[in-house]
């Protein structure tokens, strides 16, 4: 599809988006996607110019300079941008030009991270990439690090494409764009009613941060409280309510888990002072559940409680962390010890701010996802065996796991009765997370926790085999661990952190099994010699007998977990 003729022909209209990037990010293979899904064409301005000049870019290049070319450049970008309303990919080099930067203004440009490695995969020998002909890779190295900036300059919507395939990348493109699965086009509101305090929603869908004027409207102040790397969407955020007629302050904190700390807590709170916040302003927490959990602690504790509305930004936030009125911080004698209950206003879960969440984040939100399959809702197993990425189906995995959770924590907010259901997996799973020494992602340990609760489930409740197989495979597919490094030594360690876990009453272990497919009980208690025996099902020495491809694949993604630094 892609060529000089747009095919729509409609002078006037604009692109639907515009993709730039470095060379291998994957302009061309993901702007058909999305071009297909849209049901409009790809315009390539690369080969626009090649039509025009009858010359390669490369042959334009090398005879006629690259001045010759970057004007050539400016003018296909002009028209294509005044005439095409399908997809439209520039060359890589084209935000160098400040002419076409400035005629970018206005549309809507994906700009397509793309790590060196992935893009010298992805350019092969780039024998048709004038740039790069000499020392490829430390070329490509010094073209990443100087356009970074031009591209995060002219880009309304970032996606990064580390480890995702050009599918995941367009579902992601699609969905930034306001266009996802006809399925998820409406937002979905889902009600929340915790027993003894006021009824509230989650609202999924692309686009839904937009909601948030609406949601504050008449408020006199609001103070978006947001990490380091989502100051663009909040500041955009700070914006609407801005126009809405909300004096709106912006308090950037830590990335993840170091978000909540006193510290930090204490520094939002000189901030509210400092803006003269009453008790009709109301906090925002704008980012993964780090900085909800942040957020709404302090707006429990101002003036002893403020309005608190949530927009979360990782998987995991929205389907777990913003959803259910837990807030809380960690103190150095662990994490969440010091916190309270304090339900937000709504909770607006914009699946297009997913777009720049990193897949390693993705995949341990996954696992919640997983979570809520297995103890409530097994269409979502269904969905994921379609597609273990969750790109193709993302909203709709999102929807229905808060749904789950929406569902259980409407009954009893506390933490108690059938909330508890909610901690498949996590026995285990909070134990591995302290010896790991909060290294791993949370889903990651929770992952090989469910592995674990699955085989326990089947020694003690009966659970079919071919369900708990089926958690194994899933979860190796989505690309989560399944079985745990420490072996059989670490056993010990384990046991004695899930005695002293939170949530364990007094020194008995209670975990939560499953009879069969969503019904899950509690099992107080139980047989030493049991939860060993499920324990040699996930431990790395069992798992390192077996022939089979799923664990070994995941065991070298936790290996390499190790090494970067853990969110918590
Ligand atoms: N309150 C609850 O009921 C509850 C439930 C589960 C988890 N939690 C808490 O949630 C926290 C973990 O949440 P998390 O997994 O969302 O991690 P996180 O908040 O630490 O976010 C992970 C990383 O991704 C970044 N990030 C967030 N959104 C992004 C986006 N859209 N694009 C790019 N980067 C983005 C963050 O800055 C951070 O560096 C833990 O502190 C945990 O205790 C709370
Ligand atoms: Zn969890």
């Amino acid at each position: 599809m892609t060529g000089t003729a747009s095919g729509e022909g409609s002078a006037g209209r604009r692109p639907v988006a515009v993709l730039v990037g470095p060379p291998g990010s994957g302009k061309t293979t993901v702007g058909h996607i999305v071009a297909e899904r849209l049901g409009v064409t790809l315009r390539d301005t690369d080969a626009d110019i090649e039509a025009t000049l009858g010359m390669t870019v490369a042959d334009i290049f090398i005879e006629k300079g690259e001045e010759t070319f970057r004007a050539a450049e400016r003018e296909a970008v002009a028209s294509a941008l005044a005439e095409h309303p399908g997809v439209l990919a520039l060359g890589g080099g084209a935000v160098l030009d400040p002419g076409t930067r400035a005629a970018l203004a206005g549309h809507t440009v994906v700009y397509l991270v793309v790590d060196v490695a992935d893009a010298a995969r992805r350019v092969g020998l780039a024998r048709d990439r004038p740039l790069l002909v000499e020392a490829p890779r430390a070329r490509l190295a010094a073209l990443l690090r100087e356009r970074r900036p031009l591209y995060e300059e002219v880009a309304t919507v970032v996606v990064d494409t580390a480890g995702r395939a050009p599918e995941e990348v367009a579902e992601l493109v699609l969905a930034a764009l306001g266009s996802p699965s006809p399925a998820a086009a409406e937002p979905v509101r889902i009600p929340v009613r915790p027993a003894g305090d006021r009824e509230y929603e989650v609202v999924v869908g692309p686009g839904v941060a937009a909601e948030l004027p609406a949601l504050l409207a008449g408020r006199t102040r609001a103070a978006i409280v947001h990490p380091q790397a989502l100051a663009t969407p909040a500041a955009t955020a700070a914006d609407g309510l801005r126009a809405a007629g909300v004096q709106t302050h912006l308090i950037a904190v830590p990335d993840g888990e170091a978000a909540k700390e006193l510290s930090v807590a204490g520094h939002c709170w000189d901030e509210l002072g400092r803006h003269g916040f009453t008790r009709d302003d109301v906090v925002v927490g704008f980012g993964g559940g780090a900085t909800t959990d942040l957020a709404g602690f302090v707006a429990a504790c101002w003036l002893r409680g403020v309005d608190v509305a949530h927009v979360p930004t990782t998987v995991l936030a929205m389907v777990d962390a913003a959803v259910g009125g837990k807030t809380g911080i960690d103190i150095a004698a662990g994490k969440n010890l010091v916190g309270a209950f304090h339900q937000p206003l709504a909770v607006l879960c914009d699946t297009g701010l997913l777009a720049t969440l990193p897949a390693a984040e993705v995949r341990a939100g996954l696992a919640e996802v997983v979570k809520a399959g297995f103890i409530a809702d097994p269409v979502i197993l269904d969905l994921l065996d379609a597609d273990p990425t969750g790109a193709s189906h993302l909203p709709e995995l999102i929807e229905r796991a808060i749904r789950v959770k929406a569902d259980v924590v409407s009954g009893d907010p506390r933490e108690a009765g059938r909330r508890e259901i909610l901690n498949y997996g996590h026995t285990l799973g909070h134990a591995i997370e302290k010896v790991e020494g909060f290294r791993w992602r949370h889903g990651e340990a929770i992952s090989v926790g469910m592995v674990f609760a699955a085989e326990l489930s089947r020694l003690a409740a009966g659970l079919d085999q071919a369900i708990a197989d089926r958690h194994r495979d899933l979860l190796a597919r989505v690309g989560l661990p399944v079985s745990y490094p420490g072996g059989a030594d670490a056993w010990p360690d384990l046991v004695a952190a899930m005695r002293v876990d939170k949530k364990s009453r007094g020194r008995r272990l209670r975990f939560v099994v499953l009879d069969a497919l969503a019904a899950p009980r509690i099992l107080d208690d139980p047989d030493p010699d049991l939860l060993r025996a499920a324990y040699d099902a996930v431990s790395a020495d069992r798992a390192a007998g077996r022939a089979s491809a799923g664990p070994a694949a995941s065991q070298r993604q936790t290996d390499q977990r190790q090494t970067e630094k853990g969110a918590g």
